[in-house]
C-alpha cells in the first residue's frame, strides 16, 4: 500500500499537469486530469497513442458519472450500481465541458470507477476525474506490474505507484451505452455472461450482429515481437497440434516459448505455466513480455472455450497472434 505523502505528491503532480502511473485492477494505468487539455495531450505523446483513439476517464465515485456524461442513459444506471467499482467501462453521451481529446473528438465518453485502493485514493485526492489508459508504449502488452510501466515510460511519468501486481492482469469490459442495447465492444474481466445477468437480452456480445467496434480496436494490440500462434480446436487435440507446430519450428531452429495451461506440459519450448484459466489472464501480458526479454521468437499457446473469462483471453490472443 501507498503512503499518503505518495499519493500527496502524486495529487499534486496531476493537478500541475504532469503524469503519474496508477495502479487499478485491471491493468497500470497512465493518469493525467481530465480536465486538463495540455496533460491530456502530454498522455498520447508518452504513449505515442494514435490521437483518434479516446481515453477512459475514471471517477471516484458513481455519482460522478453524471459529472462527465451528457445523459446516463438507463441501462449504464443499471449496469455501474452493478458493477462498480470494477472492471468495467461504460461509454455514454460526453459532457461538453470536457476537453477534445479525451474523446478524440466523439461525442460519446469512455468512464470507469476503479476498485483498486489506490487508484480511488488518488483520484479523490486529486480532486478531478482522471483520464488514464494502459501506461504501456501504444503497440506494447499492457503493464501488469509498475516496473512494466516504468520499463515503457521511464521519465515521462512525474510519479509511478506500487499497487502490486494486478488482480486481473486484462483491462477493463468496455460497453457502449449509447444504444437501445448495450454492445461489447472489448471483452474483459467483467465476462458477458455476468453483463446478461443485469441486462438480459438487450446486451450484444463483441462482434455480434455487426456490433460497432471501439476506435483502439482497429490497432494491432497487445502484441510481443515474438511471432504468437495461437493453436485453435479443442484442448486435446490442440494440445497435440500445439506440439507439433514447436517441433516444427525447431526443426527450423527457431527459439520457442509455449504456455501451458492447466499442467499440461510441452517438449522443446520454453514453458510458462498458469494453473488455471484466471491465471492465464493475470498472467498473459506479463508472459509477453518476458518471452520477448528471453529473446523467444515464437510462442505457441492453445485456444482456451470462447465463454466467461475465456473471452476476453482469447480477444487478446487473437490480436496478438494477427499479423
Ligand atoms: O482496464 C482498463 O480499461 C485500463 C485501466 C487503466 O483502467 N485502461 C485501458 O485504457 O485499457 P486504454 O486506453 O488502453 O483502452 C481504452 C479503450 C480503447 O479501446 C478505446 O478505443 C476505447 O476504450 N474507448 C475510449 N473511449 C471510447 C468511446 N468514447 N467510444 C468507444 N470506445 C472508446
Ligand atoms: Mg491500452
Amino acid at each position: 500500500m501507498k503512503s499518503d505523502g505518495d499519493l500527496t505528491r502524486a495529487a499534486e503532480a496531476l493537478r500541475a499537469g504532469k503524469l503519474v502511473v496508477m495502479p487499478t485492477e485491471t491493468v497500470y494505468g497512465l493518469a493525467a486530469s481530465a480536465l486538463d487539455a495540455r496533460a491530456l495531450r502530454r498522455v498520447f505523446a508518452a504513449k505515442g497513442r494514435p490521437a483518434d483513439n479516446p481515453l477512459i476517464v475514471h471517477v471516484g465515485r458513481k455519482a460522478d458519472l453524471a459529472r462527465v456524461a451528457a445523459r446516463v442513459p438507463a441501462l449504464a444506471r443499471k449496469l455501474t450500481a452493478a458493477f462498480w467499482p470494477g472492471p468495467l467501462t461504460v461509454v455514454v453521451p460526453a459532457a461538453p465541458s470536457l476537453p477534445r481529446v479525451v474523446t478524440a473528438g466523439l461525442a460519446t465518453v469512455a468512464v470507469r470507477m476503479p476498485a483498486h485502493p489506490v487508484a480511488l485514493a488518488l483520484i479523490r485526492a486529486a480532486g478531478v476525474p482522471l483520464a488514464a489508459p494502459s501506461a504501456n508504449r501504444s503497440g506494447r502488452p499492457s503493464p501488469t506490474t509498475v516496473a512494466h510501466a516504468r520499463g515503457d515510460l521511464g521519465r515521462a511519468v512525474a510519479v509511478y505507484l506500487d499497487g502490486g501486481p494486478a488482480e486481473h492482469g486484462l483491462e477493463s469490459t468496455v460497453v457502449d451505452c449509447t444504444g437501445a442495447v448495450a454492445v461489447v465492444l472489448r471483452p474483459g474481466a467483467i465476462t458477458l455472461e455476468q453483463l446478461r445477468r443485469v441486462c438480459g437480452d438487450t446486451v450484444l456480445g463483441a462482434g455480434e450482429q455487426g456490433a460497432p467496434r471501439s476506435p483502439g480496436m482497429k490497432y494491432r494490440h497487445y502484441a510481443p515481437s515474438a511471432r504468437v500462434w495461437v493453436i485453435e480446436g479443442r484442448a486435446a487435440e490442440a494440445r497435440v497440434e500445439g506440439q507439433r507446430t514447436i517441433a516444427r519450428l525447431r526443426a527450423a531452429g527457431r527459439r520457442v516459448g509455449a504456455i501451458a495451461i492447466g499442467g499440461e506440459r510441452y517438449q522443446g519450448a520454453e514453458e510458462f505455466r498458469v494453473p488455471t484459466l484466471a491465471a492465464l489472464g493475470r498472467e498473459l501480458y506479463a508472459i509477453f513480455r518476458e518471452a520477448d526479454a528471453r529473446g523467444l521468437e515464437d510462442l505457441v499457446v492453445r485456444a482456451v472455450p470462447d465463454r466467461g473469462l475465456g473471452r476476453a483471453v482469447m480477444n487478446r490472443l487473437r490480436k496478438a497472434a494477427k499479423r
